[in-house]
C-alpha cells in the first residue's frame, strides 16, 4: 500500500518514517523546500530521540522518499494523511488554512480513489469541511473522482513519539459509518499494530475528531487542578508531592500528569484547550472546565514570575538571572509555547539580564527568544548569576555539581520551578531553595 504524508513536522515525519518501517512505501511532501532539501541530505530538521536511525534505516531500504511536489505526492498515495500544523488564531479558534490548503490540493490533484486522513488536530466539523474543499476543486475541473475522508487523530508525546508510534495506548478511526471501504484500508495500513493487540476504537468522524480534544484537555485540567493544590499547600505548609502521591495511588485517578510546575506549554495543549474552548462555545455549550483550565495556566506562569522576583528581594533590574531548560519539556527542542519562553521574556522585560542553556533548543532559542546570553553548558549559565531558576527538568539538571553551582552564583539562590531537589539537601548545600508547592516556600 502506498501511503502519503502531507506535513513533515513531529506528526508527519514521525508516522511517515513510522508506517515505512512497518513495510510500506511511504513519501513524505512538505511545502517548506528547505526542510526537504535536508530530509534529502539525511537532517533532520527536529530533535526526536531515534527518529534519526529510523528514517535513515527506511530511506536505505527505499521505503521512504521526500518531495516538496505536493501534486505528485498526492497522486501516488491511496491513503493520504493531513499533518500539517493548526495553530490557534488570536481569538483562540483554530487556524485551519493549512488544512483547506492541502485539501485543495487533493482535489486539484488526485487521479484515483484515496483515503483522506486528518491526522491534523482538526476541530470538530474539519473533516466535513475537508470533504467540501475537496469536492469544489474536483467539480471545477470536472472530475468525477470517488474519495473517503477519515479522522485518526494523533497522540504521540514528543519526546517518546518512536515508541509512542510503534506501541500506542489505542488507535482510534473516525470513518462514515457507511464507509466499510475506508474503514478496511486503515485497519489494514494498521495492521501491525492490530497484532499487537492495540487497542482500537474504531468510531464515526465527530467522535474521533473530540476525542482528541478530550483528551487532552483532560490531561491539560490534572495539571492545572495539581498547580491549583500546589497553592494550596503553599498557604497550608503542605507539600504538593505528597498529596499528588497520596491521590495518585488511587488508581481511578492516576498519578500521571500530578506534577506541579510552571504550568502546560508546548504545540498542543495551549492551543488545543482554547479551541475546544472556542468550539464548543460556538456549538452553544461552553466548556466551562476548560476554561477554568486555560485562566489557572495563564496564572501559574505569572506566579513562577513572581517566585522568582520574590527569591531575588522583589527586583530583577540590573540583575542577572541564570535559566536551564527552555524546551516546553525535556527530550524535544520545541519551544512552542514553552512556560519558559514566558518566563524569559518576563524577566528580560523587568530589566533582568538572562543566561540561559537547554540540551536542545539552542538553535530555537537563538530564533524566538528576546536578546538573551545562550551559554555552553549549566554552569555556564551560573557565572555570576544573582539567582538560578530551574524551568524545564532535562535529566542533567538533576544531579549538577552543587558546590560548582554555589561557587558559580553571585548569590547562592535557586528556584526549582520542577520540584527536581529536594528542599533538606539544598538547604544543608548552603541554598536558598524555592521550589512549587513545597513547604521551603
Ligand atoms: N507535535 C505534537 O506533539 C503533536 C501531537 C499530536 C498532534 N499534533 C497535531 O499534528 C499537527 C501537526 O503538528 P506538528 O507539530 O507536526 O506541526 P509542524 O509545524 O512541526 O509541521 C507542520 C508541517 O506542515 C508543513 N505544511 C504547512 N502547510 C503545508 C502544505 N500546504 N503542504 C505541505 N506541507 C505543509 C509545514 O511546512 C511543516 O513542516 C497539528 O495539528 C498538531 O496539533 C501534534
Amino acid at each position: 500500500m502506498n501511503v502519503t504524508v502531507i506535513g513533515t513536522g513531529y506528526v508527519g515525519l514521525v508516522n511517515g518514517a513510522g508506517f515505512s518501517e512497518f513495510g510500506l512505501q511511504v513519501v513524505c511532501a512538505d511545502t517548506d523546500q528547505e526542510k526537504i532539501d535536508g530530509l534529502r541530505r539525511g537532517e533532520l530538521p527536529i530533535y526526536e530521540p531515534g527518529l534519526d536511525d529510523l528514517v535513515a534505516r527506511n530511506v536505505k531500504a527505499g521505503r521512504l522518499s521526500f518531495t516538496a511536489d505536493t501534486a505528485e505526492a498526492i497522486r501516488s498515495g491511496l491513503v493520504v494523511f493531513i499533518a500539517v500544523g493548526t495553530p490557534a488564531a488570536d481569538d483562540g479558534s483554530t487556524d485551519t488554512r493549512f488544512v483547506e490548503s492541502v485539501s485543495r490540493d487533493i482535489g486539484r490533484n488526485a487521479d484515483g480513489y484515496l483515503v483522506v486522513v486528518t491526522k491534523s488536530t482538526v476541530p470538530v466539523g474539519t473533516a466535513r469541511k475537508v470533504r467540501e474543499w475537496i469536492q469544489e476543486e474536483l467539480d471545477a475541473r470536472g472530475s468525477r473522482i470517488n474519495f473517503s475522508v477519515a479522522s485518526n487523530p494523533e497522540f504521540l508525546r514528543e519526546g517518546a513519539a518512536i515508541a509512542d508510534f510503534m506501541r500506542p495506548d489505542r488507535v482510534v478511526i473516525g470513518t462514515d459509518p457507511d464507509d466499510s471501504q475506508a474503514r478496511a484500508i486503515l485497519k489494514d495500513l494498521y495492521r501491525p499494530l492490530y497484532l499487537n493487540e492495540t487497542p482500537f476504537v474504531l468510531t464515526n468522524v465527530p467522535s474521533a475528531e473530540l476525542s482528541k480534544y478530550a483528551a487532552n484537555a483532560f490531561l491539560a485540567t490534572k495539571i492545572s487542578f495539581i498547580n491549583e493544590v500546589a497553592g494550596l499547600c503553599e498557604k497550608v505548609g503542605g507539600n504538593v508531592q505528597s498529596v499528588a502521591r497520596a491521590m495518585g495511588l488511587d488508581r481511578r485517578i492516576g498519578n500521571k500528569f500530578l506534577h506541579a510546575g510552571p504550568g502546560f506549554g508546548g504545540s498542543c495543549f495551549p492551543k488545543d484547550t482554547l479551541s475546544a474552548a472556542y468550539f464548543s462555545k460556538q456549538l452553544g455549550q461552553s466548556f466551562e472546565i476548560v476554561e477554568a483550565v486555560i485562566r489557572v495556566n495563564r496564572r501559574q506562569r505569572q506566579a513562577m514570575v513572581e517566585k522568582v522576583l520574590a527569591a531575588v528581594e522583589g527586583d530583577v533590574s540590573g540583575k542577572t538571572i541564570a535559566v536551564l531548560g527552555l524546551s516546553f519539556k525535556p527530550e524535544t527542542d520545541d519551544m512552542r509555547d514553552s512556560p519558559a519562553v514566558y518566563i524569559v521574556e518576563e524577566l528580560v522585560e523587568r530589566g533582568a539580564s538572562v543566561r540561559a542553556y537547554d540540551p536542545q533548543a539552542m538553535a530555537e532559542a537563538e530564533k524566538e527568544l528576546p536578546p538573551i546570553t545562550l551559554c555552553k553548558d549549566a554552569y555556564e549559565a551560573c557565572q555570576d548569576a544573582d539567582a538560578l531558576v530551574i524551568v524545564t527538568e532535562w535529566n542533567q539538571f538533576r544531579m549538577l555539581d552543587l558546590e560548582r553551582v554555589k561557587s558559580l552564583l553571585r548569590k547562592p539562590i535557586l528556584i526549582d520551578l520542577r520540584n527536581i531537589y529536594e528542599p533538606d539537601t539544598l538547604r544543608e548545600a548552603g541554598f536558598h531553595y524555592v521550589s512549587v508547592g513545597r513547604p521551603d516556600c
